[in-house]
């Protein structure tokens, strides 16, 4: 829905933005003029996050989240616009705006969760009618319960080109409606068609069990074996987790990390209900974010073949820098949970889940595993390995136990392998420092190194400076705009990206309209709000000057004329070329 600017306003002028993000982080900091945090949205171990007072915005100069305090509940608690301004509303002591006029995204994906639901439940109510028998015993076979089918809400797709099209019509979805929420395909002939034909149908739940998505398996080994829905409206696979409507609620706080749905459901089944899936992308951090908000240990639980190995490592690097505690199963012979349930019962599967080993001896083993520790060469590979991977353990009790255990299995004197460790950590140290300091310096400067989100910022590194700092500068003083009207246009934008952002402000300040991030909330997705974000954050740094952003127009002209000159050239004659082949090529074809 649309807010007046006056209720806008208040609620800003209601909303500390510190206050509101110290109840999710813990600030570094108070009071300074610029806060800073260990960022909610990533993983990270030393402060990245910071926050800006005067602008009420944040900007993680490690992952590039930003925003006003609308984006950062619309992000934290993965509400949408008017949920999130609501939940600010109710925080602030205010009313909710009357009479909501409802906008179209809003409705939009209120329809894609009816759609969803009323799809969930035609394949539900499918597999218990005569057509659904080969889905019935297939399911029998992997030993799936009445009770698990049920709740995991499984069902069938007939083998059908529209059963689903038809159902969803009578229940008044349209099919451009259907073929959005890809419930339904289009053809290459123009005609529609069920998305999922003959699978056995796996709905996926948000947090709040809301039918979002589904994965449709194959009855056979026919391929492909999984067919996903794609994201929509109301589904983003990189930040979904199969069954973390059911997992999160485990008081322990320790999630188990399996591969596929079938280890989740069987896993489930047996009694381990803390186990979760990804959707058949690599693990993002967007799930690493969602992970930590439930559980303090997480377990992955990976296939043991060469891919799941590749995968367990893949994930244990991103998540090394979580505050999360990391361990790994170890699953034999290449099978997966589901198998192990099945061919081997649940206690042995406890007994697999209770003898799962830490991050450090994982990588441990897995280092030992590619040498041959009974030569002498292999034994010193393998300990200087040993070396990095335990000058990474800060806990200084847990080394010693390792260093420990290390001598004796190598007969290696423990104080030669702890010097070793202590040299090693120092100069880790020394690097991290180093890195620290220029995260630091480049902050102050407002220099390079903060990573521009503007994709188009390779091969236009002076451009880009340039034009982020017009940016910034329109952004705090609206009225520059006029000052600079013989020279500023949107012409003069060497990237697409930055030019987009001028002709957005521009007619912002021309129109009247606020310039303060919470009026561009609406209209604007996370990654723009992060982008207005670090040019806030930007704008902290620079002089703001009329005469800086003059000098920033003349490198503009001077940046394009470099790049016209010979490109246009070029271009152009390889463009009469092309155009010249494809004028000859009709005349042949038409010739004809
Ligand atoms: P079963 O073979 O039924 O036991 O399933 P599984 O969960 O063991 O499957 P597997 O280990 O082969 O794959 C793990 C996960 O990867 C699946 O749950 C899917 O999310 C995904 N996946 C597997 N095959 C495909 C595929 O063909 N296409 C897509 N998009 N995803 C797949
Ligand atoms: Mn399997």
């Amino acid at each position: 829905m649309r807010f007046s600017e006056e209720f806008l306003s208040e609620l800003r002028a209601r909303t500390d933005i510190e206050e509101l993000i110290g109840k999710f982080t813990e600030i570094k900091h108070r009071g300074s003029r610029t806060p800073v945090a260990l960022c909610p949205f990533h993983a990270e171990k030393t402060p990245s996050f910071v926050i800006y007072r005067d602008t009420q915005s944040y900007y993680c100069f490690g992952c590039g989240a930003g925003g006003d305090a609308i984006t950062f509940i619309k992000n934290i608690e993965r509400l949408d616009y008017t949920e999130s301004v609501r939940y600010l509303c109710e925080r602030a002591g205010m009313n909710m705006p009357l009479d909501p006029v409802d906008d179209e995204y809003n409705r939009l994906r209120r329809r894609c969760y009816e759609a969803n639901r009323e799809a969930a439940r035609f394949f539900y109510s499918t597999l218990s009618t005569p057509q659904a028998e080969k889905a019935r015993s297939y399911l029998e076979k992997r030993r799936l319960s009445p009770e698990t089918v049920k709740r995991f809400g499984l069902g069938f797709a007939p083998d059908k080109w529209d059963a689903l099209l038809k159902h969803m019509k009578e229940k008044g979805f349209t099919e451009t409606e259907l073929v959005s929420f890809d419930l339904a395909k289009k053809t290459s002939k123009g005609g529609t068609i069920d998305a999922f034909r003959n699978r056995l149908m796996f709905p996926i739940m948000d947090l709040r069990g809301n039918v979002i998505a589904f994965g449709g398996r194959v009855l056979d080994d026919s391929k492909p074996k999984y067919l996903n829905t794609s994201d929509t409206v109301v589904y983003k696979k990189s930040q979904a987790l199969y069954a973390l409507n059911f997992a999160k609620n485990n008081s322990e706080r320790k999630l188990i990390l399996c591969e596929g749905y079938m280890d989740v459901i069987a896993m489930h089944q047996a009694g381990f209900t803390n186990a979760v899936a990804g959707l058949g992308t690599a693990f993002t951090k967007e799930q690493i974010s969602l992970l930590t908000r439930y559980c303090d240990e997480l377990t992955l639980c990976f296939d043991s073949d060469e891919a799941g190995k590749k995968a367990t490592k893949r994930a244990l690097s991103m998540l090394s820098s979580s505050p999360l505690k990391l361990k790994v199963m170890h699953l034999q012979d290449g099978k997966d949970p589901d198998e192990i349930i099945k061919t081997q019962g649940k206690e042995k599967m406890n007994t697999i889940i209770n003898s799962a080993v830490n991050d450090t001896e994982f990588a441990l083993n897995d280092a030992k595993g590619r040498v041959d520790t009974s030569t002498e060469d292999g034994k010193l590979n393998f300990l200087n390995e040993a070396v990095v991977i335990l000058a990474g353990v800060d806990n200084a009790i847990e080394r010693d136990l390792y260093v420990s255990k290390l001598s004796e299995e190598l007969s290696v004197e423990k104080r030669a392998i702890e010097q070793q460790i202590l040299k090693q950590r120092r100069f880790m140290k020394k690097a991290h420092e180093n890195a620290q300091f220029d995260v630091a310096r480049s902050i102050a400067s407002g220099e390079e190194k903060i990573s521009s989100p503007n994709p188009e910022k390779r091969g236009n590194v002076r451009a880009v400076k340039a034009e982020e700092i017009i940016l910034a500068s329109l952004l705090r003083h609206p009225d520059y705009l006029r000052k600079l009207s013989g020279i500023l246009s949107a012409q003069i934008f060497v990237t697409d990206f930055g030019r987009r952002y001028f002709e957005d402000i521009s007619s912002r300040i021309m129109s009247g309209r606020s310039l303060e991030l919470f009026s561009f909330s609406e209209d604007s997705d996370s990654e723009e709000m992060s982008y207005l974000a670090y040019l806030f954050a930007k704008g902290a740094e620079i002089s703001n000057s009329l005469e800086e952003c003059k000098q920033c127009i003349q490198t503009l002209l001077e940046e394009k004329s470099k790049k016209n000159v010979p490109d246009v050239g070029k271009l152009s004659s390889e463009e009469y070329l092309e155009l010249f082949r494809k004028k000859r090529d009709k005349k042949k074809t038409e010739g004809v």
